[in-house]
């Protein structure tokens, strides 16, 4: 488990960036954390980094928005706002795609995630205006390997 403190928004786009200098095809990444603590930050990090251009928003009502058009397809998705079935969703089909899935309130879909995946729980804290911590879990020897690269 490691712990990173950013200090402001650019600090959280820095790491995902880094983090994309690392990825690979079906990399998922779980994160956590209250309304506005940085979830959609990192993403479109993320997304920056792996060229996509078209502007990343949360995908309210479609749960799952998919950006083919980087160096490898984003598939973003945002399951604060899922109502019925997550069966329904057929995530198991995304997890194998070949693309990178990030996962905005992944806790709440716990037993449908894949085994092997990067997990990443914000916090805010309060007497420090800007600051973020980052608690990052890597679960499977690629996530291992990527945060012993990037961290
Ligand atoms: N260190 C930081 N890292 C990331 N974002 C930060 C940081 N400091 C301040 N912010 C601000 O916090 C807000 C994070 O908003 P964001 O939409 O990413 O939250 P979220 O976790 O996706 O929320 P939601 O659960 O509503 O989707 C932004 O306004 C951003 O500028
Ligand atoms: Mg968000």
């Amino acid at each position: 488990m490691y712990k990173v403190t950013t200090h402001n928004e650019k600090e959280t786009i820095e790491l995902a960036q880094n983090m994309e200098s690392e990825k690979f095809p079906n990399m998922v990444i779980c994160l956590e954390g209250d309304l506005g603590s940085g979830k959609t930050v990192f993403t479109k990090g993320f997304a920056h980094a792996l060229g996509i251009e078209e502007a990343i928003t949360s995908p309210t009502f479609n749960i799952i928005k998919e950006y083919p058009n980087g160096e490898l397809p984003l598939y973003h998705m945002d399951v604060y706002r899922l109502e019925g079935n997550v069966e329904d969703l057929g995530l198991d089909e995304y997890f194998h795609k070949g693309g990178v899935v990030i996962i905005e309130w992944a806790d709440m879909i716990q037993d449908y995630l894949p085994e092997e995946r990067l997990e990443i729980k914000i916090r805010v804290l309060d007497d420090v205006e800007d600051a973020r911590v980052l608690i990052i879990n890597p679960i499977g020897q690629a996530y291992e390997e990527l945060c012993e690269a990037v961290l």
